[in-house]
């Protein structure tokens, strides 16, 4: 990885008005985790916790409704503006605007912190991962939370696989593989902790069209280093594939993500 991507982030601004309507997870799905991991005391109410790169919300808030005191950071300005507006009438919700590899300015300490699809995001997400370390108290949770499944629909496998065979290059900013990332925190002193917890799972239908539109309006990070006449040639070539199929843009897949859980504990 070369020296300049290093310090980069997925910066998703240019995205924020779409972010919530091209979600997959649920509320219920995360309400339902949040109240599972209250039941076994992992978490419980008045804890503080904070949500590292909390985008619109969607964690920070139903954790905030079950009674915890929740900071939400985000390197986006327009992902925290969709984020306060998502949380009004919440007080013990707020947000933060920084960025999770220059944390300078932070002095509260955190019982807990979530993250959920950031590290992929950052370029020097080892940096972000010492940083949210020296925000938790001793002894401080750390909660990874993944859909894991959601966004693997064919359509954009298709877009991968045409951008790949054209040899243009793409790829996340930061660390994608999950194992690496927990490994590199329990190098930092963590042990990984088992979770009492079911398989939560849950499905939904996607069609064609609605996967070439999410495609269209660029709301994959992965993508974005692609120069705009690739991006367009990739996007002519994933119509023409969709067109080719018997049921075209009709055509409608049913994906079962579920939610992957790890929680870790700092010793020290
Ligand atoms: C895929 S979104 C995830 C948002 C939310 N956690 C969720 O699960 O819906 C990634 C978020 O990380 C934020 N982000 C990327 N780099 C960051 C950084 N260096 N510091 C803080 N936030 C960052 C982006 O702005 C975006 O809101």
């Amino acid at each position: 990885m070369n020296a300049l991507r290093r310090n980069t982030s997925a910066d998703f601004s240019a995205i924020a008005a779409d972010y919530d309507s091209s979600r997959f997870l649920p509320r219920s799905i995360v309400n339902d985790l949040v109240q599972r991991l209250l039941n076994i005391a992992v978490l419980h109410q008045g804890m503080a916790g904070l949500d590292a790169g909390c985008g619109t919300g969607c964690l920070t808030i139903p954790f905030g409704e079950a009674g915890i005191c929740m900071t939400g950071l985000d390197i986006s300005e327009k992902m925290l503006e969709r984020a306060r507006a998502n949380a009004v009438s919440l007080p013990h919700v707020t947000f933060r605007h920084a960025d999770v590899q220059r944390i300078h300015d932070f002095h509260v300490r955190y019982d807990f912190c979530v993250v959920s699809k950031l590290f992929q995001h950052v370029g020097s997400w080892e940096c972000a991962a010492q940083n949210l370390t020296s925000l938790l108290r001793n002894p401080g949770l750390l909660i990874l939370i993944n859909e894991r499944g959601a966004f693997r629909n064919s359509v954009r496998l298709k877009f991968s696989e045409i951008a790949r065979a054209n040899k243009f290059e793409f790829s996340y900013k930061g660390c994608s593989n999950i194992e690496t990332v927990i490994d590199y925190f329990v190098a930092l002193g963590f042990c990984v902790e088992d979770l009492p917890l079911p398989r939560i799972e849950w499905d939904f239908r996607i069609s064609y069209d609605a996967a070439f539109g999410h495609l269209e309006r660029k709301l994959f990070a992965e993508f974005w280093d692609l120069t705009s006449t690739q991006y367009r040639q990739v996007l002519t070539e994933t119509r023409s594939w969709i067109d080719e199929q018997p049921s075209g843009g009709h055509t409608e897949e049913k994906m079962s993500p579920h939610l992957d859980v790890h929680l870790l504990r700092k010793l020290n």
